[in-house]
């Protein structure tokens, strides 16, 4: 008989003391000897929260670091160097920029081997945002990224609150009960703000005080205070959307524009009116200075067969008011890349809520239908041809946006 009990109470009690030392070393995370916040995987947050994983594992925020992003991979090897090189340097002797926003973790630590672990590779991840306690304020080039916040080294942040740990709790994905090993902090001021974005979104300058991404900006001259979030984290399926779609994604840039054609006869042939109109608070495109949109204009006959376009090989070159983009120049006012550019040429880019008609004139008899087309590109076309062997093909396509035609 004893020796019965005793073989169900030994495991049981053990368990007990496991359970309580668990207990206790779960009431701060700091204290647990566990990895530090900020070099938590993903895939450890994922194993909860699977939809919102699964969502940020197709966002440009997972993908975010040169070893996985091809377009800021060919950037970053150019200017900077290895992805897998520690202690890489910049040519006058700084710890390279741009990890404070496409690997803040790594910058965290002033490292610059990214596969050193996940939580570097990761790029901008569950807990890049999520030990954010607050924006510092007005954000200087020298502040940008990860040097924009304070962040926790104690409990994860988040917009409610809800919860503060080691408690057995529901799983986010409802199978069961389980224990959260990590305490949470409310900061629904911060999370609930477009400040959480503005650290990494908001101006910035390149090495000539040139400012060749704003989108912060631009939405505080538009005076809109509509927040990111609003859009850009939708509630689906019961949880905040961490996709986080933009110029990578067609079905949100056209969710961005509305696009129409107008057209009639005339002694020459015909005129036919473009209207663009950008609904957003932020430019259309806006971000990186290589986003561009144009549009292509074909007269068709009664067969369906084109009779005229505006263009034959290339808008930039045949036809520029067709054309929607930043050119950054150098000092010889000649177009140049973002790193070394010294003034803005031009900005044919739509600004927030503007409405734009373009006229078209065709010199042809014989047309019955104007079809004009929206396209959005991720890359200039000199980027296209220069990171030809870096940059997959898929990358260089231009994204076809909307389609609009008038009947003559
Ligand atoms: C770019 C910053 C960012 C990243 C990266 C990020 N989050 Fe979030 N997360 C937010 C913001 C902002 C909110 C609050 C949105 C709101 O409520 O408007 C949020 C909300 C949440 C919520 C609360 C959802 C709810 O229904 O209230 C959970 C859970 C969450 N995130 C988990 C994760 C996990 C897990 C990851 C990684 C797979 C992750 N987040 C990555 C910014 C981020
Ligand atoms: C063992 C399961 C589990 C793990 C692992 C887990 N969480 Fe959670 N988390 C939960 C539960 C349960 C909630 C509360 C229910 C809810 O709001 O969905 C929650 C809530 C949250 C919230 C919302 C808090 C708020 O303010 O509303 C955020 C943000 C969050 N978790 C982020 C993370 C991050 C980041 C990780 C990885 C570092 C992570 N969680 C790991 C179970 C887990
Ligand atoms: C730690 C810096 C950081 C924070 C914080 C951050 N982002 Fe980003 N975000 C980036 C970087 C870097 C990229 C570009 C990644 C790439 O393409 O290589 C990006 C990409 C994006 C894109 C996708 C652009 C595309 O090309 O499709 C959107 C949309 C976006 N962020 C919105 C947000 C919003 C909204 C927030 C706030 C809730 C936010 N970001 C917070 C750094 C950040
Ligand atoms: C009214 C909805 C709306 C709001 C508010 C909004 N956006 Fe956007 N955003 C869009 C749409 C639609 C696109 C796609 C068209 C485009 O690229 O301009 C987009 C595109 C983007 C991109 C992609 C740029 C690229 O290079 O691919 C980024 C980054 C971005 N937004 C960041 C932000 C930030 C940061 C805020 C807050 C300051 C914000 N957005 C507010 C709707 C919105
Ligand atoms: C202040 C934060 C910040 C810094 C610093 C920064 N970037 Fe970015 N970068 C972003 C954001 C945000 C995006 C994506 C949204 C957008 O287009 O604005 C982006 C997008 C890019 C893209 C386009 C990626 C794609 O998938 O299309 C390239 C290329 C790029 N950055 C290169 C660099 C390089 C190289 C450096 C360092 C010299 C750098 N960035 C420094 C925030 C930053």
């Amino acid at each position: 008989m004893f020796n019965r009990c005793k073989s169900i109470y030994v495991p049981l009690i053990a368990l007990l003391v496991f359970s309580v030392g668990l207990m206790i070393s779960q009431n701060s995370y700091a204290a647990t000897g566990k990895p530090q916040l900020h070099h938590v995987p993903s895939s450890n947050c994922g194993s909860c929260h699977n939809k919102i994983f699964k969502q940020w594992s197709g966002s440009m925020h997972a993908n975010s670091t040169a070893l996985k992003d091809p377009i800021h991979g060919s950037f970053y090897k150019m200017l900077m160097g290895s992805p897998t090189q520690e202690d890489l340097k910049t040519k006058q002797g700084k710890f390279p920029l741009c990890l404070q926003c496409h690997a803040p973790n790594a910058a965290r630590d002033k490292k610059t081997k990214l596969d050193a672990m996940p939580a570097y590779s990761e790029g901008i991840n569950c807990v890049a945002c999520h030990t954010m306690k607050k924006a510092k304020g007005p954000i200087a080039n020298s502040q940008l990224g990860a040097k924009a916040y304070e962040y926790s080294d104690s409990a994860l942040q988040g917009p409610n609150g809800s919860f503060s740990g080691n408690k057995p709790v529901q799983a986010p994905g409802g199978s069961g009960s389980v224990v959260n090993p990590f305490p949470h902090e409310a900061r629904s001021d911060l999370f609930r703000s477009s400040d959480l974005c503005l650290g990494c979104h908001e101006t910035r300058n390149n090495g000539n005080g040139v400012p060749v991404c704003a989108t912060g900006p631009e939405m505080v001259k538009s005076g809109n205070t509509v927040t990111c979030q609003s859009c850009h984290m939708p509630v689906v399926n019961g949880v905040v959307d961490h996709s986080m779609a933009g110029g990578h994604h067609p079905a949100m840039v056209r969710r961005g524009v509305i696009f129409a054609v107008q057209a009639q006869n005339n002694p020459n042939g015909a005129q036919a009116t473009v209207n663009i109109k950008n609904t957003l608070g932020h430019n259309l495109p806006t971000g990186a200075p290589f986003r561009n949109m144009f549009i292509k204009v074909t007269a068709l006959d009664a067969q369906g067969l084109p009779v005229w376009s505006n263009y034959k090989k290339s808008p930039f070159k045949e036809d520029k008011k067709s054309v929607m983009m930043l050119l950054l120049v150098g000092k010889d006012g000649k177009p140049t890349s973002p790193a070394k550019a010294s003034g803005i040429g031009k900005d044919t880019r739509l600004k927030p809520g503007e409405s734009r008609d373009i006229v078209y004139d065709i010199p042809v008899k014989g047309a019955v239908k104007i079809r004009a087309e929206l396209y959005y590109d991720l890359l200039l076309p000199p980027f296209k041809k220069k990171f030809a062997k870096t940059i997959p093909a898929a990358l260089r396509k231009s994204s076809l946006i909307s389609i609009a035609e008038a009947t003559l």
